[in-house]
């Protein structure tokens, strides 16, 4: 009978002659194969069973060129044999990658394996230096990209292919699509990565792709339900950069947020999708700023009271108000009510051009103040301003502009509220002096890198303006 040790040396010596079968036969039928995050082209995180790992070997093949794992050193013990060696690539470039392998065998047969090396040096040796053309080249068609990364959101694929791999026929009965044009689709996702083809015609979600899901923890398929809406918008963004006119508007004939207004299976989709965005920042408001000292806070377009009821159930002791939209609030009710917060929040209708709730020590404005040009991004703070306590206190949540040209997602999001309203996202300095000029002041800034800042500001008579009723 052959050691575990030995097993693992003729698993390695069949994929190096390309034996997959080989190599398969000394595996479990539910092996679990793990590679590092960050391998690009789906091929990261943990593959389950032969199909899978099948298709992974046979990927990974077809993504580097060449891919050889070259043991160099065995450890053996128990149930675990870990071996030292290096990936040969062949990619743009070609060169070695030290890795560590950890096997976990079980009766004679691997049970999980999982693969450690540095993954930025493997894609280093994949891309090469990519040159100014290339890029260039895979960036004007880039919108090919987008647009069915969309489309697998909108036909609902990666929950059709949460329970494991089907077949693109039976796909398209599920879809309402053709089979043969579905397929086309899918061969297209699986080149960027999010589902991968483990037999022909039969297509698995990859870790990347199940970010698609609805049920997964940071599912971005609501931010991409909106994002139709929003296409239409982009193709008039020529528009906005000669007029400053809002493109959204141009293709719709009315300002988002009347769109929404009108159109609301839209306004549902677009409410979810902040809903769901919020929901994924919880975490790290509540653990940035200390909300113990508030004893009533108003949330000022606070749609469906995802972040105030969060807020509340957190800390007992504070009371608050959801203001919105008279449309929205039925959302906003209904999350109050089920999270069983009716007797310490109420949900308020109105503009908050005019006024807002007062009373409050502790104002919100989240992903407010980026939807509007500096004029009635003022009007708010005024208003907010006039409602509250002398010594309250105003949160403005935003993705705040960095100095330089280093990437951050504010930027992106800066240019999407150019195109969508006619907003923008701002410097700390420039959110600091539209404060200024409605009387309040920025006392600081919790910065978070690449995600939402929480900017403070408190009442201050010094301030540039009078705040009176001036609008
Ligand atoms: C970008 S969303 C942000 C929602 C929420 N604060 C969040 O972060 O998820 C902007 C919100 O402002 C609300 N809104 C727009 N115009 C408003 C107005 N004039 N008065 C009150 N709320 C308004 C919208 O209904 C929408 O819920």
């Amino acid at each position: 009978m052959s050691t575990n040790g030995e097993i693992i040396r003729t698993s390695y010596a069949a994929l190096l002659r390309d034996d997959l079968d080989g190599a398969l036969a000394n595996f479990a039928s539910d092996i679990e194969w793990t590679y590092p995050e960050g391998m690009g082209d789906g091929l990261g995180g943990t593959k389950k069973g032969h199909a899978e790992v099948r298709a992974f070997l046979v990927r990974a093949q077809a993504v580097f060129g060449e891919l050889r794992a070259v043991p160099e050193q065995f450890l053996e013990s128990g149930g675990q044999v870990v071996v030292f060696g290096v990936h040969r690539i062949r990619g743009a470039a070609t060169g070695t990658v030290p890795f560590v392998h950890s096997w976990q065998l079980a009766d004679g047969r691997v049970t999980h394996f999982v693969d450690y090396h540095d993954t930025a040096a493997v894609r280093h040796i994949v891309e090469g230096e990519i040159s100014p053309h290339r890029w260039m080249m895979r960036t004007q068609a880039d919108y090919v990209r987008v647009r069915t990364v969309h489309l697998a959101a909108d036909l609902g694929l990666a929950d059709l292919l949460a329970d494991g791999p089907r077949g693109a026929d039976e796909l398209a009965r599920d879809t309402a699509t053709e089979p043969e044009l579905l397929y086309r689709l899918l061969r297209t996702l699986g080149g960027f990565g999010i589902v991968t083809e483990v037999e022909p015609g039969r297509f698995a979600l990859t870790e990347l792709g199940a970010y698609l899901r609805t049920d997964h923890p940071q599912s971005v398929q609501a931010m991409m339900a909106t994002q139709e809406l929003f296409s239409k918008a982009f193709a008039e963004a020529g528009y906005s950069l000669r007029t400053g006119e809002t493109a959204f508007e141009r293709a719709y004939g009315l300002p988002l947020f009347t769109y929404l207004r009108q159109n609301p299976d839209k306004g549902a989709t677009f409410d979810a999708a902040m809903s769901r965005v919020s929901q994924q920042e919880i975490g790290f408001l509540l653990g940035s700023y200390d909300f113990g000292r508030a004893r009533h806070i108003v949330d000022v377009g606070g749609g469906d009271a995802t972040v105030l009821s969060a807020v509340l159930a957190a800390h007992p002791q504070a009371t608050g108000v959801v203001f919105e939209q008279p449309h929205v609030l039925h959302a906003t009710q209904e999350r109050i009510s089920a999270a069983g917060l009716t007797a310490r929040c109420t949900a308020v209708g109105g503009d908050f051009f005019e006024e807002v709730p007062p009373g409050g020590d502790l104002y919100l404005l989240k992903r407010i103040i980026h939807d509007w040009p500096d004029e009635q991004a003022v009007k708010i703070f005024r208003a907010i301003r006039r409602a509250m306590n002398p010594d309250g206190r105003l949160l403005v949540l935003e993705d705040v502009v960095p100095e330089g040209d280093a990437p951050h997602f504010s930027k992106v999001l800066d240019f999407t509220m150019l195109v969508v309203l006619g907003g923008r996202e701002r410097t700390r300095q420039e959110h600091a002096a539209l404060l200024a000029e409605a009387g309040l002041r920025l006392t600081g800034m919790t910065d978070c890198a690449e995600m939402i800042s929480i900017l403070e500001a408190v009442p201050d008579d010094s301030a540039s303006q009078p705040v009176g009723g001036a609008r």
